[in-house]
């Protein structure tokens, strides 16, 4: 198979209210203090970072981008316009050339929370895939008590295809998780989401 032409490295994104930069260590000392809130972790596996250097890390070698070629990770750090040096949250895309799927993730500090933000974030990122990977389904694994998360996904045009009994095991618990499909970027769906969006941006 010949190199895949795809940039391996996103670019900036602009909302109404947002900016999302390509996802780096630069980013970790403001996410740190964002995402060392223990309430973001109540659904996923993950639990806070304990250090600066350890998100420092993660963002360098997620930067990097994977081994394969024919995989791309294109992540971003939220932030606002008006302070775009600190950042409140990440979306994060691991686009699969083989599978002909990207699969999304978000994750918020809950000061972000309830103000739309990471829908408008998730919006540009949907018109962005849909721009540079048409026709991708694009996934998202939700814990089924994550009622925050359900609401996001069913926002942004995402329907609910199947139930993960037992799929992961959450701070001791086993847990079942949804998993949600966006059958295309640059279906019904994204453009609804873009309109949404930009409804709700011009409120
Ligand atoms: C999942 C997550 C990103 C959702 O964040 P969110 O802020 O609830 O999601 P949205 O951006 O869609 O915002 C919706 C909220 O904004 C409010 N809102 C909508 N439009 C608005 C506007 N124009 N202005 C202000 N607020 C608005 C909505 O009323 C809603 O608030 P409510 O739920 O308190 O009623 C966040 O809960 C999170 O980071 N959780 C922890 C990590 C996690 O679980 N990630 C998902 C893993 S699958």
């Amino acid at each position: 198979m010949p190199p895949w032409a795809l940039d391996r490295h996103p670019q900036p994104l602009f909302t109404e209210r947002l900016i999302l930069q390509p996802l780096g260590p630069e980013h970790a000392p403001a996410l740190f203090a964002a995402l060392r809130d223990p309430a973001v972790y109540d659904f996923i596996p993950e639990r806070p970072p304990t250090a600066v250097v350890d998100l420092e890390a993660r963002y360098r070698r997620t930067s990097a981008g994977p081994p394969d070629d024919a995989e791309r990770w294109w992540n971003w750090a939220v932030a606002g316009r008006d302070q775009p040096e600190t950042p409140f949250g990440t979306v994060e895309t691991s686009i699969s050339r083989n599978a002909r799927r990207a699969v999304m993730g978000y994750v918020f500090g809950s000061a972000a929370w309830g103000r739309s933000w990471a829908f408008e974030a998730c919006s540009a990122v949907l018109v962005y895939l849909h721009a540079h990977v048409p026709g991708t389904p694009v996934e998202a694994f939700i814990d089924t008590r994550n009622v925050r998360s359900v609401a996001l996904a069913e926002r942004l045009g995402f329907e609910r295809v199947e139930t993960l009994v037992g799929a992961d095991y959450i701070k001791g618990v086993v847990s079942d998780e949804y998993r949600y499909r966006l059958a295309a970027a640059g279906s019904a769906g994204v453009r609804s989401a873009k309109a949404r969006s930009a409804s709700r941006s011009s409120r």
